[in-house]
């Protein structure tokens, strides 16, 4: 895939949201810096800004979402874009419609932006090929292949709360193999600089080449966790599994589970993450998820910020001076 191309101008700008593969650190420091622009406003009585007034985008979920759908809907709408919500599987393409005609009656409504959220790996970079030239594409996640705003806006919780990356320890625990999230996540850090990326699971869930993404793979919990500034837990997806990777649920959580416990064995100012939804019981216990460490809602909350930053630079109208987000 040569998404690291397609996604830039030729002036080097983002034009296109697909990857976070391919893209240089100077390019996500400029996401997470417009990012910080727009996080104080969440917290005014008017939280809009202006800049893609007069521009449509269009929410294109193939697949269900909350957390995504719902914060790239708030993100357009605090820039004072108009959005269409679209919940594709029950819509046209149900009734026979191919994508290419879903895309070109869209693009004949003159939308400018859609954010795609797809089952098949590539969508979101397909999609942004067909397009017309005026038109960005945003990944909202695409198979098991990137999130790329999921994993922006958990480095972002990483930088808000751990201020650099150059000294971390993090450790991404659970179903990496079918997580796109996973992948966005260690092509982030390792562009980011941080130093110790761990990835924790059962075999049968830590694909046999990770390592070569630059990370240490570890297959128990007590092991993987130990010392690390960081936790992010993933969710056992078990819709992408073909067969079936594990024993139970209940045995799941007995091996694997961030329990009080278990979290002790990581840095006292650990932080633990989670991209939503969790499974209670099943990878994380209600007690760490809502205890002391847990930044779980920060990051839904941030991810409206960074949600903005992205939509706002593939438009062009990325708040370069403090006068567009901040005199409004
Ligand atoms: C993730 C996703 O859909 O890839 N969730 C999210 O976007 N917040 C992870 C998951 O489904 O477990």
């Amino acid at each position: 895939m040569r998404a690291g191309n397609l996604q830039l101008d030729t002036y080097g700008r983002l034009k296109h949201f697909l990857a976070i593969e391919g893209l240089s650190r100077s390019l996500l420091i400029q996401i997470l810096d417009n990012a910080e622009r727009f996080a104080p406003l969440g917290d005014r009585a008017v939280k809009k800004v202006p800049l893609l007034r007069g521009k449509t985008v269009a929410n294109l979920f193939f697949e269900p979402s909350t957390r995504t759908r719902t914060t790239f809907d708030l993100a357009a709408k605090r820039l004072s874009a108009d959005v269409l919500n679209l919940n594709i599987e029950a819509s046209s393409t149900k009734k026979g419609e191919s994508l290419a005609d879903t895309l070109r009656n869209l693009e004949a409504m003159q939308c400018d932006m859609f954010v795609v959220r797809h089952q098949t790996s590539g969508a979101a970079d397909f999609i942004a090929r067909q397009v017309a030239p005026h038109i960005s594409v945003i990944n909202g996640g695409d198979g098991r292949h990137e999130h790329p705003t999921q994993a922006m806006l958990d480095v972002f919780t990483i930088r808000r709360l751990k201020q650099r990356f150059d000294r971390l320890k993090v450790a991404i625990v659970g179903d990496v193999a079918h997580s796109r999230v996973a992948r966005s996540e260690i092509h982030a850090l390792r562009i980011l600089g941080v130093p110790e990326i761990r990835v924790v699971g059962p075999k049968t869930l830590i694909p046999p080449a990770i390592e070569a993404m630059g990370v240490q793979a570890f297959h128990t919990l007590e092991a993987g966790i130990k010392g690390v500034d960081v936790v992010m837990m993933l969710r056992l997806q078990q819709e992408r599994m073909q067969s079936a990777l594990l024993p139970s649920a209940h045995e799941y959580f007995r091996e694997y589970g961030l329990t009080p416990a278990r979290l002790k064995l990581a840095h006292k100012y650990a932080i633990v993450m989670h991209p939503g939804p969790i499974n209670r019981g099943v990878e994380i216990d209600s007690a760490v998820a809502d205890g002391v460490q847990s930044v779980i809602l920060q990051q839904v909350t941030y991810g409206i910020a960074v949600r903005m930053a992205v939509m706002a630079m593939v438009m062009g109208t990325q708040a370069l001076s403090g006068s567009d987000v901040d005199s409004h």
